[in-house]
């Protein structure tokens, strides 16, 4: 099959030549292959942006190794809260030192950080040994940026506002052989009043169903048995196409990929969470039986103040439907505690919406201011003393509800896809049940990407120990 490449991606793949000949020239400098190394942080969206940039580098000629101490280093930074802003600057220092060794070295940033003016100004004012930063509109751009760097000795800065263009086919590098997240839509148009998305990933743009499809069976002809389809709010995929299509209808679609196992997706905000998605949830053989389910506050004050566009009760009568639907499905969540305004009462809402979801799994976050969202104005921002005793409180409740939830498959036989050896023991692997739920058994790692029947000996908590049968 040939495939018809659109302006864009013939011109980047002709940088992309261009830059193998600058790797070259380095190489021969060198006398040995240049090297590089990506850094990610942040959600799945960046995880799967860095694996395109990788796709990149070794196209151009970089070899990837695990050191930071590379010809080309890249961060993918997040900025959704401070502590991870601070995390950046903190080992850009390091990175400075590594640079003052090897004068051939090239640092690059991109991620949701670089679409903030303020961020920017520090880099170019206190890193300007930063030889490239870029945004998250025009990360397709990247191999000519990589050119623009090879020509000029001064730093690249090239950040877009925002952009509706999806520039299709370019390489891409996955992370693991036997599964891959898979865009299938771009930012987020949902204003929740804490959040930052929406400012730095621009206005929701979904993908074509043909373009999704037929990168899932590129990936299934290539190993690939688990997708996560992957959208700040995949419920609301595909309203904006020229010829509109549900995120239930694209989910059939998927399901038809022959030698595709398993079907993930993130995230799915409850407002836009369809009885057509709980049925074709219901009746497919392959999509996971798990969903996250993001509450963040079961305070109805606090979630209208979020703009969340839900009440406690709203979230409660949706969480009984799926469970009614689907009984082994497992539920997790995110949680923000120290929304402005937020009292002990409000904190309690939101444990009891914990103890009645039975949640079996939360991530639970302390409040971050970020500047220009309306909850960075708004007034009683919440003392951090009270903020970490309400977090303790719902920590606790959290911990306790996910112990009381997952145990209950205790000697039951269960399909699970190994994922890695086992960090702990070297003659067990780890894997991941449909639910999401690890489980640690005895095994070799010939069986990572296989589907095993295991059978669950004991649960600890979030996780089991079971053995292979
Ligand atoms: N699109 C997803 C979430 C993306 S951000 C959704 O709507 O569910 C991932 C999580 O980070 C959010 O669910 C939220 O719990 C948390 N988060 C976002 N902004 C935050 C902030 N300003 N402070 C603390 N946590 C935040
Ligand atoms: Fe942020 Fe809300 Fe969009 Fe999620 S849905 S990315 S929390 S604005
Ligand atoms: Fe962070 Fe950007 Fe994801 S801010 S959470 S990396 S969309």
């Amino acid at each position: 099959m040939t495939i018809e490449y659109s302006n864009e991606t013939q011109k980047q793949y002709e940088f992309m030549e261009k830059a193998s000949g600058y790797v070259a020239e380095l190489a021969k400098k060198l006398g040995r292959t240049p090297t590089c190394h990506v850094v990610t942080f942040g959600c799945q969206m960046n995880a799967k942006d860095s694996e395109k940039i990788l796709g990149i580098l070794k196209r151009i000629g970089y070899e990837a190794i695990e050191s930071e101490e590379a010809d080309f280093v890249l961060f993918n930074t997040c900025t959704v809260r401070d502590n991870a802003n601070q995390r950046v600057y903190g080992r850009l220092g390091v990175l400075n030192g590594f640079k003052r060794k090897n004068p051939h070295m090239k640092i690059a940033l991109c991620g949701c950080m670089m679409q903030e003016q303020e961020v920017i100004d520090k880099i170019r004012k206190s890193y300007s040994f930063v030889d490239l930063i870029f945004g998250t509109h025009n990360i397709f751009k990247f191999a000519e940026l990589v050119c623009a760097v090879f020509e000029s000795k001064s730093m690249i800065v090239d950040i877009w506002k925002d952009t509706n263009e999806i520039v299709e086919d370019l390489p891409v590098e996955r992370k693991y052989a036997f599964k891959s997240g898979v865009n299938i839509m771009f930012g987020c148009n949902n204003f929740c009043s804490y959040c930052i998305v929406p400012y730095v990933r621009g206005r929701e743009r979904s993908r074509n169903p043909k373009d999704i499809i037929r990168e899932i069976e590129n990936m299934v002809a290539d190993g690939v048995v688990e997708v996560m389809l992957l959208g700040q709010n995949v419920n609301s995929y595909g309203k904006n196409l020229e010829e509109p299509v549900t995120f239930s209808e694209l989910l059939k679609e998927v399901e038809q990929i022959e030698g595709l196992k398993r079907i993930r997706f993130m995230t799915s905000h409850p407002k836009d969470l369809s009885d057509e998605l709980i049925e074709v949830m219901k009746h497919s053989q392959k999509i996971c039986r798990h969903l996250h389910l993001p509450l963040q506050s079961g305070s109805d004050r606090i979630l209208k103040a979020m703009n969340r566009r839900y009440t406690k009760a709203q979230y409660l009568e949706l969480v009984d439907k799926i469970r009614t639907a689907m009984p082994d499905i497992a539920i997790t969540t995110d949680i923000i505690v120290g929304f402005p305004g937020e009292t002990k009462e409000d904190v309690l809402e939101t444990i009891d919406v914990v103890k009645k979801s039975g949640f079996e799994n939360a991530f639970t976050f302390i409040y971050s201011k970020r500047t220009g969202t309306p909850a960075a104005a708004m007034e009683d921002q919440v003392p951090e003393d009270i903020v970490k005793e309400n977090f303790d409180l719902l920590l606790k409740a959290v911990q306790e509800t996910a112990r009381n939830n997952t145990g209950h498959l205790e000697e039951q036989i269960v399909e699970v896809l190994v994922e890695e050896p086992n960090e702990q023991d070297t003659s067990m692997v780890t894997g991941r049940m449909s639910n999401n739920t690890l489980v640690h058994f005895k095994g070799s790692k010939d069986l990572i990407g296989q589907l095993v029947n295991v059978r669950l000996k004991t649960c600890y908590g979030f996780y089991y120990v079971g053995e292979p049968v």
